[in-house]
Parts: structure tokens; C-alpha cells; sequence
């Protein structure tokens, strides 16, 4: 069978990771995916700029809906963050009858309602593993692995700039500054690292999370956010003399009448599971009626662990494709007909 064509909008940290992954493993995904996949072209802003991935046989292009509009494109990959123009360009891929796989959080949770009734409708899939948590397959657990319960709650560290930047302030006593700027140069942080240290990427997912634990509609709007931006060394200091480590939690469970969604800085013990998680490490904790709590850890962020999250949705889909439509896993797509509207 032919390879899948796929394009890209974006080819920076996770771009190029989800291209170096895809040459490197192209054996092993085509294998799973039981077909090739080949990235035929990718938008980019800066056509100038050196990119760190091979980009042979790739058209590249400084105008996005070049690629969307691209009839040899299957499946739009979109890597390039923000919520406009990712937005537009998504709705456009979608009524185009493609299928689209994306890495953007606050793209789903701020557009995803409207984003997954549009591709209900065109009866094409919209794959997010990679917004929430990185390389960890939380989406993938939510949904299929743990699909026989009732889930109680989920709680986690979900931004993996604001835990390395906890954890270098009290490991090494840096400073806040210093290591954010790090974590930018790794490639960890958003394009408005404001939104790491704020809590508001953290938000994002919380609330794609929530979704699907829950079964509600997508309601940024209703997450209690507080950042980490006025944590100090002294506070990092003073919760280890406690026997406590600060992590940022993001906390999704059900309440009274509804659902209580909250990021904020906590004091954990040290003994805790989740106390340990540091770096860039990102950690999930589920608890279903049935099976109890589980655990979910792993990269959190990152050019590689990130395009792992994206190749597998990408497989996914690839699988989809080839399997008669009538019979189409439906997990694939969010079922917006699944939504209660149960208030946050
Ligand atoms: P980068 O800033 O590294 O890359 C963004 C890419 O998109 C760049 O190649 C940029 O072009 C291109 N781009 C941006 N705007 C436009 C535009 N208007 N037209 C054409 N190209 C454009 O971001 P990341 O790779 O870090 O993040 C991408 C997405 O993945 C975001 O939604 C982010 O939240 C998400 N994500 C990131 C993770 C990470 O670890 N970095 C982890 C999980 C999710 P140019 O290079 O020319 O500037
Ligand atoms: N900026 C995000 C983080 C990228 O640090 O967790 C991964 O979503």
C-alpha cells in the first residue's frame, strides 16, 4: 500500500521532533499503522531559518493553507501553536474532509467544542494526545484503558517548565528567571512562557482532561488558575525544612452539584509518589471506581517525547483510513454527542 501523505504546519521543537521520529522509526510505525506515513509538506513563518530535522522531499512553504489546501495531504499535523490562525486553518483542513492530528491545548480547550461538532459532522477524526502531558498517553488511558469506570477524579503535574523551574529552585537554588530561560532554550515552554508559569497551559489541559474523565463540554473559562510566578527560593526552602515539596497541581473532580476544576501550587509530603516527579517529568493520577488510582509518568514536554504522543495518534489515524469508514473505532474522534452539560 502507498504511504500516507501527511502536512505539517509548524516544524519547531515538536515539528522537527515528530519528522526526526518518523525517519527514524519509519519500519516500526508503518508496521502498526500497516501503512507508510511521509510528510510531503510544512508551513513554516521564517522560510530562512535553519530547522534541526532532515527535510528531504518536503515542500516547504511560508503560507499555511498552502499545505491544508495541498490535494496530496491526507492528514494536517498541526504544530504551530496559538489559536489563530490554527484555528481557521483546522476548520478549513476539516471541511476539506481531512483528518487532523495537533499538539495544541489551547487550541482544543478553547475551540474544541466547536472544533470536534465540525469534524462529527465531516465524519473526520482530530487526534490531541500530545496537548495534554507531553509523551504520557493520558488521552489514550482516559479514554480506552480505563473506559469501564467511573472516574473520580484526576489529579497532576501537567506543566513540565513550571516543575523543572520548582525543581532547579530547590535542588540547585536557581533562580525562577534563569531557569525559565532554560527551559525556553530546551524548548519546553510556550511561545508566551507567561502561560506556563501562570498556570494557564496547566488550565488548558485540565480542562481537555476533565472533558473526557467526565463526559462535560470543554469549559476553560470555569478553572480556578493560580500560577507559580510569586513562589520564591525561601518558599522551595521552608515546605523541604516542613518535609514538604511545592508541586503545581492541576485537580479535576466531581463536587456537589457538578465538577470542581483547579491549578494551583500545593504543598505535598516528601514521601509522596508525586512529591518525587521532577524536572520536566510530568505525572497523572486516576482514580476510577473500578480500578482504584493509577499513575501515569513520563516527559512531560520536549521535541522527542512530544512527537512520540503526535506519531501514535498519527498511527491511529493512519489505521482509521484504511479500515472501512462504517466500521471506524470511534474513540478516535471526541464524541461531542457524548457531552453532558453538567456544570463545571
Ligand atoms: P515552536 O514555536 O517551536 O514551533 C512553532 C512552529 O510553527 C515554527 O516552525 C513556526 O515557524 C511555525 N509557525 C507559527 N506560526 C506560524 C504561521 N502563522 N504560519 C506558518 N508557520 C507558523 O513551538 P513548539 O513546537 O514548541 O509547539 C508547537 C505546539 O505544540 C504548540 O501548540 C505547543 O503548545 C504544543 N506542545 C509543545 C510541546 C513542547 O514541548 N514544546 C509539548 C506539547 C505540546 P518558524 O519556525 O519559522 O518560526
Ligand atoms: N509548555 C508545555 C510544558 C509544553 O512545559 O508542559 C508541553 O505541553
Amino acid at each position: 500500500m502507498k504511504p500516507v501523505k501527511i502536512g505539517l504546519l509548524g516544524l519547531g521543537t515538536v515539528g522537527c521532533g515528530t519528522v526526526e521520529v518518523l525517519d527514524r522509526n519509519a519500519g516500526e510505525i508503518a508496521r502498526r499503522a500497516g501503512r507508510g506515513i511521509t510528510v510531503v509538506a510544512a508551513a513554516v513563518r521564517d522560510l530562512a531559518r535553519p530547522r534541526g530535522c532532515t527535510l528531504e522531499g518536503v515542500r516547504l512553504t511560508g503560507d499555511p493553507m498552502v499545505v491544508v489546501d495541498d490535494p496530496e495531504v491526507e492528514v494536517v499535523v498541526e504544530l504551530m501553536g496559538g489559536t489563530e490562525p490554527a484555528r481557521e486553518l483546522v476548520l478549513r483542513a476539516i471541511a476539506a474532509g481531512k483528518h487532523v492530528v495537533t499538539a495544541n491545548k489551547a487550541l482544543i480547550a478553547l475551540h474544541g467544542n466547536e472544533i470536534f461538532a465540525r469534524a462529527h459532522e465531516r465524519g473526520v477524526m482530530v487526534a490531541f494526545e500530545a496537548a495534554v502531558a507531553g509523551g504520557i498517553p493520558i488521552i489514550k488511558a482516559l479514554r480506552e484503558g480505563l473506559a469501564g469506570n467511573r472516574i473520580e477524579w484526576v489529579a497532576g503535574i501537567i506543566n513540565g517548565t513550571g516543575n523543572f523551574i520548582l525543581t532547579e529552585m530547590r535542588d540547585h537554588g536557581r533562580d525562577f528567571a534563569d531557569v525559565l530561560a532554560e527551559a525556553q532554550r530546551l524548548g519546553y515552554a510556550e511561545a508566551d512562557p507567561t502561560f506556563d508559569v501562570e498556570g494557564i497551559d496547566a488550565a488548558h489541559k485540565l480542562c481537555i482532561l476533565a472533558a473526557i474523565a467526565f463526559g462535560i463540554p470543554l469549559q476553560f473559562d470555569r478553572v480556578h488558575v493560580e500560577g507559580i510566578s510569586r513562589i520564591t527560593r525561601e518558599d522551595v526552602t521552608y515546605a523541604g525544612e516542613l518535609g514538604y515539596r511545592i508541586k503545581h497541581l492541576g485537580i479535576a473532580r466531581r463536587a456537589e452539584g457538578g465538577f470542581e476544576l483547579r491549578v494551583h501550587p500545593t504543598l505535598i509530603p516528601e514521601r509522596r509518589l508525586i512529591a518525587n516527579v521532577d524536572g520536566v517529568m510530568n505525572a497523572v493520577l486516576v482514580k476510577g471506581d473500578a480500578v482504584g488510582p493509577t499513575l501515569y509518568y513520563g516527559a512531560g514536554a520536549g521535541a522527542e517525547a512530544t512527537a512520540s504522543a503526535v506519531v501514535a495518534d498519527l498511527v491511529d489515524v493512519v489505521r482509521a483510513l484504511t479500515a472501512d469508514p462504517e466500521n471506524r473505532v470511534p474513540h478516535l474522534a471526541f464524541q461531542p454527542d457524548a457531552l453532558s452539560d453538567q456544570p463545571v
